[in-house]
């Protein structure tokens, strides 16, 4: 394979004077085949053209998630992604550093405020009724499918909820409670999710995907909090506009076929809420996105409840397929 010639748009990040981080973009020429890593080539612009360049990085394996960024647009391992397939028409590799977090230097980020996340989950079963419960093939599986996050921050730097919210826990540290949650042997399931259900938690996730998307370990940590979401409605924890809204949902397909929108916010956060939406309302009314008030039905309803019968007999099925997780 030859080499072709790319540009590298580097952020570099550096704290003047006044603790504040000013940012420019540097570009570095390289010359390297298609399946270069962006690691290899960060190194060597380290080496030969800048050696003040600063970015983390460790096992060089995909395993210690250390040298996550942001590489054309969207965080990657600097170590598993190959150039050729980042680049763009013109040959340019835009690299900066992770997003929602704060940066301390060039690509370096303080990596302190996503682990405080992380902490907040408990990291070991807990004693309860279940403590000897059988820990079945199926259970293993899915307990085992999140544990093999390496805690990079990728879905947390893509997850556009902490972008707005930074109060948000994050798709890694619910993934990580879907671990535990998801446990048979777990003997604080309940409580667990209570804790969930607090504000800034689980139902805080507006499911965009982001995190599905750029987890490099194929996580998939949305499915985990849609799991989460299933197992607390599972055990009555429905308070909250999360919940309300989740059931209103639920409520509409199965009866019309259709979504309410006219009277969803109604039922999800009430007058009050109601009226605390009313501009968001008037701005989508001039718009014409007007919800029709008049109820209708879909056609196919005979069918759609025929899956709401089977789904609500074994309400985990639809995600796990495993009898022995079927809450008690
Ligand atoms: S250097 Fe360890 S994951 Fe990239």
């Amino acid at each position: 394979m030859s080499a072709k010639h790319y540009t590298f748009r580097i952020q570099r990040n550096r704290k003047g004077p006044d603790g504040r981080i000013a940012s420019r973009w540097v570009d570095y020429p390289v010359s390297a085949t298609e399946t270069t890593t962006i690691l290899t080539l960060l190194e060597e612009i380290k080496g030969d053209q800048d050696g003040s360049l600063t970015f983390r990085q460790s096992c060089r394996s995909a395993i210690c998630g250390s040298c996550a960024m942001k590489i054309g647009g969207r965080t990657r391992l600097a170590c598993k992604t190959h150039v050729g397939s980042v680049a763009n028409a013109d040959g340019v590799v835009v690299v900066a550093p992770q997003a929602n977090q704060p940066v301390l230097k060039d690509l370096a980020i303080d990596i302190g405020p996503f682990f405080e996340r992380i902490h907040k989950i408990q990291p070991h079963l807990e004693d309860g009724p279940d403590t000897d419960a059988v820990l079945e093939q199926s259970a293993y599986d899915q307990v085992n499918h999140v544990t093999q996050c390496i805690m990079c921050g990728s879905c947390y730097s893509d997850c556009v909820m902490a972008e707005v919210t930074p109060e948000f826990i994050g798709p890694a540290a619910l993934a990580k409670a879907f671990r535990f949650v998801s446990d048979p042997r777990e003997g604080q399931k309940r409580r667990r999710l209570e804790q969930l259900s607090h504000p800034h938690m689980m139902w805080s996730c507006a499911r965009c995907a982001m995190c599905v998307e750029s987890c490099p370990k194929d996580v998939k940590p949305m499915e985990a909090i849609v799991k989460l979401r299933t197992r607390g409605l599972a055990k009555g924890l429905d308070a909250g506009p999360g919940p309300k809204h989740a059931l209103a949902f639920h409520q509409d397909i199965q009866q019309t076929g259709n979504l309410n929108e006219f009277t969803l916010m109604m039922r999800t956060v009430g007058i009050l809420g109601t009226l605390e939406e009313l501009g968001t309302a008037f701005h989508l009314m001039k718009k014409w996105k007007i919800p029709s008030p008049l109820p209708h039905k879909s056609a196919g309803l005979a069918e759609l409840a025929k899956i709401y019968e089977i789904l609500e007999e074994h309400p985990l099925d639809v995600e796990t397929k495993a009898k022995e997780v079927v809450p008690e």
